[in-house]
């Protein structure tokens, strides 16, 4: 079964279902050749996910160019793939002492260009701020978000681990609608079904994406008493469908009516490959509140 594209009515575009994340790229196991970085682009399109989360930060600033220089030595792929990046976060070294983040206009500016340069593309489908600077002014990001998108250098931009008052706020002066909100999400943290996060997705009708869906690999390995609980109900789950953990814990996204779009991070084609067989494992609701259930370490009120 192909993944299915999410549409996004407001803003005439859709991405896949499922997003695959270029975090770890560095950190393969397999090494980051451009072969490498082929097969599992690759993987992901003939599995339907067209859809790639970057970041300018990514792998120390150099997994946007290893991902770019694979689109230039292949460049029918630009016209297959859509492209999400992020900018904000400046990480301390020779130029800066303190981590901090930036979101004045000039450094929106550079960070764009310098994403545009470095995946080689000559415009980014999606561009998220990746964490609410404290020093935001939001009349200043929606003057530039506006101003690169005449440019045609963006299509849409978007927030990332923003709280629902930050997403308002830039919301409100923003002339065009915040194309996502990307959260952290998965049973071990599931903060953004009761804080507000995806009640304002669904109200203005965007979809989440949510990121680290297993916990950073936590499903696989569970520490703590709840988290070895909650993973034995995805195997009493799984066994009763017939299928692998890592399946019922992607299905288990899908019943949130704000469709959420996990970004997958594994670096290994064949769990990219399970991960996308999730549509064929649709749980009941009492198997989605048996998950919370647990994974909270309590039942609903
Ligand atoms: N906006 C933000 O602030 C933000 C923050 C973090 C991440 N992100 C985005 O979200 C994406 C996904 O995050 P993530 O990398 O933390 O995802 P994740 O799937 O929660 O974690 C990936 C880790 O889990 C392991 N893993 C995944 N599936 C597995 C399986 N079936 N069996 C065993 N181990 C498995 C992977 O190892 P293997 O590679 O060996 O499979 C890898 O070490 C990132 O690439 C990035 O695009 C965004």
């Amino acid at each position: 079964m192909m993944v299915p594209q999410i549409e996004f009515p407001k803003h005439k575009f859709s991405i896949s279902r499922l997003v695959y994340g270029i975090w770890r790229l560095h950190e393969d196991k397999e090494g980051n050749s451009p072969e490498r970085i082929l097969k599992k682009i690759e993987t992901c399109l003939n599995l339907g996910i067209d859809t790639f989360d970057h970041a300018d930060i990514y792998g120390d600033f150099e997994n946007e160019e290893l991902f770019g220089n694979v689109i230039k030595k292949h460049p029918h792929l630009k016209d297959k793939i859509k492209i999400i990046t992020k900018c904000g976060i400046q990480v301390p070294g020779n130029k800066f002492p303190t981590k901090h983040y930036n979101t004045t206009k000039e450094h929106i500016r550079y960070s764009v260009e310098r994403s545009l340069r470095k995946l080689q593309v000559d415009h980014l489908d999606v561009v998220l701020i990746h964490r609410p600077d404290p020093l935001m002014d939001p009349y200043e990001i929606a003057e530039i978000f506006e101003t690169l998108i005449k440019e045609g250098k963006v299509n849409h931009f978007g927030v990332s681990n923003f709280s629902p008052s930050q997403f308002q706020m830039l919301q409100t002066v923003y002339q065009k609608l915040l194309f996502t909100n990307q959260v952290e999400f998965h049973p071990f943290h599931t903060e953004s079904l009761f804080d507000g996060t995806f009640d304002q997705a669904l109200e203005h009708k965007i979809h989440p994406m949510i990121w680290s869906p297993t916990g950073g690999g936590r499903i696989f390995s569970p520490k703590s008493e709840r988290e070895v609980a909650t993973v034995s109900k995805l195997k009493e789950i799984a066994k009763e469908h017939g299928c692998s953990v890592d399946q019922i814990l992607y299905s288990w996204f899908l019943n949130h009516p704000a469709g959420l779009v996990p970004i997958l991070g594994t670096n290994d084609p064949g769990r990219i490959q399970s991960a996308a067989e999730c549509f064929s494992y649709p749980l009941t609701r009492v198997e989605w509140f048996s998950i919370l259930e647990v994974a909270r370490g309590k039942e609903v009120a």
